[in-house]
């Protein structure tokens, strides 16, 4: 395992919607075992999808304090309910966190790491943090849906980094 270099603005490959994986071969294991080593590699970091180490791949690891990791391949976000205003952060995005709005809730499809298909239902930060790694996978970032440029802010030591 390793801890990979992180992708940040203006790398291409964050703003290029990735493929889908066709098999979980080894390639793909040994890149969600990277992911996730670099994922928590330092604190505070809850989420990594492959674009942001360079892997145009439908890979996202979310890690939330206190529970185990999700390995989510060719994840998609299927519903959506409510709307609340959040705060958020990205690895690919250093120094800044932005306000926003999210779903109160989502549901989101895809497969888990032994290739079974698996919908997770989620609210609170892992709704969060699934829209926005499903987001990167679409060459999307969160300062796409900033409600205005002031709504973007230099990072405060205990902001969330998704
Ligand atoms: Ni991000």
């Amino acid at each position: 395992m390793a801890v990979l270099p992180i992708r940040t603005l203006p790398d291409p490959v964050l703003r290029q919607k990735t493929k889908k994986v066709s098999s979980i071969d080894k390639s793909v294991k040994k890149l969600i075992a990277d992911m996730r080593e670099t994922m928590h590699a330092e604190p505070g970091r809850v989420g990594l999808a492959a674009p942001q180490v360079g892997v145009s791949l439908c890979v996202t690891v979310i890690g939330l304090p206190e529970e185990e990791d999700i390995i989510l391949i060719n994840g998609k976000i299927v519903k959506r309910k409510g709307k609340r205003l959040v705060n958020e952060g990205c690895l690919s995005i250093p120094g800044y966190v932005g306000e926003l709005y999210r779903a109160e809730s989502v549901t989101a499809k895809g497969l888990d790491i032994k290739g079974k298909e698996i919908r997770i239902k989620a609210e609170g930060l892992l709704a969060q943090a699934l829209e926005h790694e499903i987001d990167h996978l679409n060459g999307f970032l969160y300062i796409d849906h900033l409600e205005s440029p002031e709504a973007l802010r230099k990072i405060q030591p205990d902001d969330v980094t998704i």
